[in-house]
């Protein structure tokens, strides 16, 4: 399974990815308004950070002309943009049209099996079905992952499932089990995926006792 972080903050970026876990960024309006800082300017950033990785980037417009013209925009900052468009029918003729000129997008906002059904249709290059936000209506978000996997493996669409709105460390496990591709992580989430209790438990008895034994490996 591929990781992405889902953040706008250059400073987690780096850190996840000095450790070795990443294998891409997503970034929306609210991140980056978050941040604080200029879109257009931390994109390029976080680009050149993470070269060779898919950098999602997301239109502001919410007209197809609009999109487009923004679309290429972002594309243009670096090789490794993914242009990021919202599940409407104007976003998905915009994925249609930026994935006949090779440029790779991010189908976002999706919530239901049949929105992730038009994105594959359009050639989208990811589905961002967001478990979190449909966990908060009470809907297993987790459903939606696997009717999408099952969707595209009938039919043999090469979209990848992007698990978004990732909240809790169960959320990436499960989606792993439902098949995603990819699951975008907040980077609090990311860096909680490597702890238990027992660990620390553990480690800490160990550390203990090779201490008593007075010996040293250097
Ligand atoms: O990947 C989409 C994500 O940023 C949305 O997360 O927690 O606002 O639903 P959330």
């Amino acid at each position: 399974m591929k990781f992405f972080v889902d953040t706008a903050e250059v400073s987690d970026i780096r850190e996840l990815h000095d450790i070795g876990l990443l294998d891409g960024v997503t970034t929306n309006p609210s991140l980056i308004a978050k941040s604080g800082r200029d879109f257009k300017e931390v994109v390029q950033e976080i680009c050149a950070l993470l070269p060779g990785l898919p950098v999602s980037a997301e239109v502001a417009a919410t007209d197809y002309d609009g999109m487009m013209a923004e679309g290429k925009v972002l594309a243009a900052l670096a090789d490794n943009v993914v242009v990021k468009l919202p599940l409407t029918l104007d976003g998905l003729k915009a994925c249609k049209h930026m994935t006949s000129e090779g440029i790779r997008t991010n189908v976002t906002l999706c919530f239901s099996a049949n929105q992730a059904l038009l994105a594959a249709k359009c050639g989208a290059t990811y589905i961002s079905p967001f478990i979190g936000r449909l966990d908060d209506l009470n809907v297993d978000g987790m459903d939606l992952i696997q009717d999408i996997r099952m969707i595209y493996d009938n039919y043999d669409y090469q979209t990848q499932v992007l698990a978004a709105s990732i909240r809790t460390p169960n959320h990436v496990s499960q989606a792993a089990l439902a098949g995603a591709d990819v699951a975008t992580i907040p980077p609090a989430v990311l860096k909680k995926l490597a702890s238990h209790m027992l660990t620390d438990k553990g480690l800490e008895a160990f550390v203990k006792d090779w201490a008593s034994t007075g010996q040293s490996i250097l």
